[in-house]
């Protein structure tokens, strides 16, 4: 006979993001009204083995986190399970590690372990499930790029962070009529640059997923001035290739992470300005969209995650990942799930409604050939660069920014 569920493991993996807090919280709910104990193991998956970490988690300490940014079991994006990086990229785990997490959970008599975490944790929870151990996945990332759900709890905050700021932006751009151009976050897609250069009035926006040129960036501007307005906004996505196809990272990183988009945002700025002749300021966002209390979108979506991952433990659905398909809360194997980059798709309904309000995305070609200059990035970055392209990433089925399998 199957036995009863008389506790559950939690824990959060990779980049923090607004919410995370609310799924804990959210599961620890549900779970005390079964009856069911919950632990959090600590700095993601490192608690789960040697040095086993964890706390036991109640109302006592879960009651006042639902508007807490970060998350109060702690997380890495490094370390022993930082194998598997992600997107297109499986590599496995220690099999010393698998057996590790194995011991823990039988000695803890877990039901099941909640795995909060982006598409490269969530790769790892995948290969706990083919090796028995009792997983669901809970997906966030501010960056939107998780197929098989409409959206990740984290990125509605991010938005609105980067919102905010192109609105501040656009007052001091006014007033000094100048160009601000602000980096996003993102990483290979460009969900964060897109909604909010939309939500903050911007008047470019550069994705990844369009290829972009100098000349229609700076068209656009001179169109503005011709029409009056004497400051433009534009937003960059921080995986936007550059018109070579090449990407600016601040930093390669030699231990098999993802490398660390960043820069891009500086370089336009520099190009218009020496273009143009501008005034031109530039400012990377940062980790800012990341921090701080979650949205109140983000709170009701990532507290339904947690108490309906509780429910899939229950109903034995185990390798399951919860996922949003509007207006439900539903789940996927997590398989479908990772290894999958969900990107905007250049013919969604709101780069369309972009585009017939005037906002550019920089692949028009431009007829005025006094701008079709050399591009001068490589000296503007000062170094002899490697070209670094886009890998070749698949990509789900995607249908106007919602991706369901
Ligand atoms: O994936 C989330 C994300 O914030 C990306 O948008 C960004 O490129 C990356 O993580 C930054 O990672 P780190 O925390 O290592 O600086």
């Amino acid at each position: 006979m199957k036995q009863a569920v008389k506790r559950l493991g939690i824990l959060t993996s990779g980049g923090d993001c607004p919410g995370l807090n609310a799924v804990i919280r959210g599961a620890v709910m549900v779970a005390e009204r079964q009856g069911i104990e919950m632990v959090g193991f600590l700095r993601g998956y490192e608690g789960l083995v040697d040095p086993v970490s964890f706390i036991t988690l109640g109302a006592n300490n879960t009651h006042d986190i639902l508007d807490k940014g970060g998350t109060i079991l702690g997380s890495t994006n490094k370390g022993r399970f930082a194998a598997t990086v992600g997107v297109n990229d499986r590599q496995d785990l220690d099999p010393q590690l698998l057996t590790g997490v194995k011991q823990t959970v039988g000695q803890l008599n877990l039901g099941g372990l909640i795995c909060i975490g982006g598409d490269g944790s969530l790769a790892v929870a995948q290969q706990f499930h083919e090796v028995g151990i009792p997983v669901v996945g809970v997906p966030k990332t501010i960056d939107n790029d998780l197929s098989a759900t409409a959206f990740t709890f984290g990125f509605d905050s991010a938005v609105n962070c980067a919102t905010d700021a192109l609105d501040r932006l656009s007052t001091t751009a006014a007033s000094h009529e100048r160009v601000m151009v602000l980096e996003v976050m993102g990483r290979h897609a460009g969900w964060i640059a897109l909604y909010s250069g939309i939500a903050g009035g911007g008047d470019v926006i550069l994705l990844p997923e369009l290829s972009w040129n100098f000349e229609s960036v700076c068209a656009k501007i001179l169109e503005r001035e011709r029409a009056g307005k004497r400051h433009t906004l534009i937003v960059v996505a921080e995986g936007a290739h550059l018109p070579d196809g090449s990407m600016v990272t601040v930093e390669r990183r030699q231990d098999g992470r993802q490398t660390k988009l960043g820069g891009i945002g500086g370089l336009v700025a520099y190009e218009i300005e020496k273009r143009l002749g501008r005034e031109t300021r530039s400012m990377v966002l940062g980790h800012l969209q990341r921090g701080g209390p979650p949205s109140t979108f983000d709170r009701l979506l990532a507290t339904q995650f947690g108490a309906h991952a509780v429910r899939l433990i229950l109903e034995g659905r185990l390798g399951e990942m919860v996922c949003f398909n509007p207006p439900a809360i539903n789940s996927v194997p997590i398989l479908t799930a990772v290894n999958r980059l969900k990107q905007v798709q250049p013919n969604c309904s709101a780069v369309q409604a972009a585009r017939a309000m005037g906002i550019c995305f920089g692949d028009q070609i431009a007829d005025n050939s006094l701008y079709s200059v050399e591009n001068d990035c490589d000296a503007y970055l000062g170094l002899d660069r490697p070209p670094l392209t886009m890998p070749n990433l698949p990509l789900g089925p995607v249908a106007d920014g919602i991706s369901l399998s």
